[in-house]
């Protein structure tokens, strides 16, 4: 099976991570013989309780690590630095059944961030094939799209609440993809709105409600996995991806 990797982008706070791992569960139980990949791209990190996978090391821990051990002189030949830093990388990598979980990490110092967003570029191109699928919970905002991160994906989902700003943000992230990023398909996931609310958007994959459930989930701190499957936010997000799979829009 070709590669297939999804990207969550959009606004703060309007459900990307939800949405990501609700993929993520969704694939992990549609296909149980498929690899999936799971990326936190979001250094604020959010996917690893959303999916209850806890990484022992992040991607930041190993370039720091990688970096003190070149400044120490301890790393010799160019080999030797790739072959320890593709040590390293399988300490970052958490399991779950077929699920692979990956992130980021949080750098500390001010400055750090374009390092290890180069640096997880190279990672996920490096990797990607060994999976059928890879999902890639995004940073809020353009920027990891103006910086190439997310330059080659098969899947750019869009997510947004009803607000204006969320339109706008998905109109600004739309317009700079066209650029920087070569996809298959571009969609939007409009989340938490009332009933009723249909936007008019020529890619609209699903329009999911406000869910109790997972507000419930939330303060119990609760993953994905504990969604019933008749949830708002389970149901759009399958509805999403059948869109996306089968190359139609939702319901415009
Ligand atoms: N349909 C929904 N109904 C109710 N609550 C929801 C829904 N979707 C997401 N949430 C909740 O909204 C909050 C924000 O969601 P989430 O963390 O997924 O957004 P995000 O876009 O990843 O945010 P950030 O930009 O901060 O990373 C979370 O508490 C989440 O549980
Ligand atoms: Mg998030």
């Amino acid at each position: 099976m070709e590669t297939k990797i999804f990207a969550f982008t959009g606004k703060g706070g309007v459900g990307k991570t939800s949405l990501s791992a609700a993929f993520i569960r969704i694939l992990s139980e549609t296909y149980e013989k498929a690899k999936i990949l799971a990326v936190d791209a979001d250094p604020a990190v959010g996917l690893s309780a959303a999916l209850g996978i806890e990484p022992k090391k992040t991607l930041d821990d190993v370039r720091l690590q990688i970096a003190e051990s070149i400044e120490k002189g301890e790393t010799g030949a160019a080999a030797e630095l790739l072959s320890e830093a593709k040590f390293h990388l399988l300490d970052c990598i958490a399991e779950r059944g077929n699920i692979s979980f990956l992130a980021i990490g949080r750098p500390e110092a001010a400055g750090c961030y374009c390092k290890v967003n180069a640096y997880l570029k190279q990672v996920i191109e490096g990797i990607s094939g060994n999976y059928d699928f890879v999902v890639i919970d995004g940073e809020a905002g353009i920027e990891q799209i103006n910086r190439r991160v997310l330059e080659h994906i098969s899947y750019l989902v869009l997510v947004t609440d009803g607000s204006k700003k969320g339109l706008q943000v998905i109109g600004t992230i739309r317009q700079v993809a066209e650029k920087l990023v070569t996809c298959e398909k571009t969609g939007v996931i409009v989340n938490r709105v009332p009933a009723g609310y249909a936007p008019e958007l020529p890619d609209l994959l699903a329009v999911i409600g406000d869910d109790d459930t997972q507000r419930r989930n939330d303060m119990r701190g609760e993953s994905v996995f504990a969604l019933s499957e008749d949830s708002p936010l389970y149901c759009g997000a399958k509805e999403a991806l059948k869109n996306l799979q089968e190359n139609k829009n939702g319901i415009v």
